[in-house]
């Protein structure tokens, strides 16, 4: 398993260009499976996790070709079937029941794997496929889901911690081609969800409240393959703009979307981060002074959980004491003892973490556990005097396009280190 190397204490400058949303991209890979025609999507991330959906796809029967960030797949005919062996490395796989559903009115699905930002429950995707007439079964680490056909229904998506974005991508995407109309009621708002209605409207499917906590989804006999641009993704543009201004550089990113950022960007100008927009795109850096700042995790268009880990990296920079409270996950605080291994101090509180700052991180060897977390640890990295490595980084793999490549282009002293 690589590793990374970094020499910290460097400050980031220069332009990182935004990929595609790697949460955008999944579910919309997984919509390929509604229609027999071809569907080609650009801006796709050249990430582990697109190769894998990819596999998955291919596992259920469709033909898929990756040509630089353009994907072309074609579902002509399907299995009911993924593989337990693909779908465990990836919960974004889970996505692919909605549509195998709505395609073949049966779907058996591996459960996803859990993961360490905590357990990963599917009871709401279950509730949203019974909702539509089907019947669900866990049987032998597998959902299991059949109907004779779908019928459009009303549905809750709201669980213990809010809306859920893949169930709430399943619900829709299966009651595109269920007979009549589907509500579904506090439904995923992400961008990700959005673009994914967008990609389904774009194949024929007729949804209506896109963006909204209501959409109603009016059933069609069949869809058609389309041409789709994914957005720019959210999360990978907070990270590298945490990373300039945790490193006291001036980052400029290019062709990210600030209107999908308005809680991450708020936070970084509360905590005294100078944000500036022009012609497309935005440039970070720090003002005179540093603030502390608190901070709660909520669905969106509150702050992305995904980008919690990142903002601790940066909270041990500010003075005082910064609060960051995670309402999403029950344990996505893996990061803190890696971070407290570069010297920083940081107390759990239940759902809060308490960050001392300021802190002198000084390098180490830490672990990556989940991908957000593995970013947090090579900011911190790139804050610390000495040399950190960081171990396990497949899992930034998942889910960053060439980062230590974007790093180095912004003056990171940072190499990849094949084990
Ligand atoms: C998506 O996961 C993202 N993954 C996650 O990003 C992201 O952290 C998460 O949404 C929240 O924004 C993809 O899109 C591939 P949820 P998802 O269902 O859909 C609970 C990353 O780093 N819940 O919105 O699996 C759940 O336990 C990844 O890119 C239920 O209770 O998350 C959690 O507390 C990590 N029952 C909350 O809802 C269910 O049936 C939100 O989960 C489903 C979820």
């Amino acid at each position: 398993m690589d590793s990374l190397e970094i020499k910290g204490g460097v400050p980031l400058h220069g332009e990182v260009q935004i990929s595609g949303a790697k949460n955008a991209v999944l579910p919309i890979l997984a919509a390929t499976l509604l229609t027999r025609e071809p569907c080609v999507i650009h801006n796709a991330p050249n990430l582990a996790d697109v190769k894998t959906m990819c596999r998955i796809l291919e596992s259920l029967g469709a033909t898929t070709s990756i040509d630089g960030g353009t994907v072309t797949v074609q579902a002509a005919k399907v299995r009911d079937f993924a593989d337990y062996e693909l779908v465990r490395k990836m919960r974004g796989s889970l996505c692919v029941l909605g549509p195998l559903l709505a395609r073949l009115k049966k779907a058996t699905v591996s459960m996803p794997g859990g993961c360490v930002i905590g357990t990963r429950p599917v009871d709401l995707h279950r509730k949203a496929m019974e909702a539509l007439g089907a019947k669900v079964e866990i049987d032998k680490g597998y959902i299991v889901a059949k109907t004779r056909k779908l019928v459009g229904g009303e549905m809750f998506l709201g669980g213990r911690a809010g809306p859920t974005v893949l169930g709430t991508a399943n619900a829709m995407m299966a009651a595109t081609l269920a007979e009549g109309i589907t509500v579904i009621e506090q439904a995923a708002c992400e961008p990700e969800v959005v673009d994914l209605a967008n990609f389904l409207s774009s194949m024929g499917a007729q949804i209506h409240g896109i963006g909204s906590p209501t959409l109603t989804i009016t059933g069609v006999k069949e869809l058609g393959g389309a041409e789709h641009e994914v957005i720019p993704d959210r999360i990978e543009a907070a990270t590298y703009a945490i990373a300039g201004v945790a490193t006291k550089g001036e980052v400029t990113l290019k062709g990210a979307r600030p209107d999908h950022m308005k809680a991450v960007l708020e936070k970084l100008r509360e905590s005294g981060v100078k944000v500036e927009q022009s012609k497309g795109n935005l440039t970070f850096k720090r003002g005179r002074g540093l603030h502390s700042v608190h901070v709660t995790t909520l669905p969106h268009p509150g702050f992305p959980t995904d980008v919690q880990a990142q903002m601790m990296a940066f909270m041990t920079q500010t003075p005082g004491i910064s609060i960051i409270t995670e309402r999403i996950f029950e344990s996505r605080f893996t990061h803190v003892q890696e971070m407290e291994r570069l010297g920083a101090e940081i107390s759990i509180e239940g759902p809060s973490a308490i960050v001392h700052g300021v802190q002198k991180l000084s390098g180490a060897e830490v672990m990556a556990s989940d991908l957000r977390a593995s970013a947090a640890l090579v900011i911190a990295g790139m804050v610390a005097k000495g040399t950190t490595r960081v171990n396990r980084i497949y899992h930034l793999d998942r889910g960053y396009e060439n980062l230590d490549a974007k790093l180095k282009k912004l003056g990171a002293k940072i190499r990849r280190v094949p084990q």
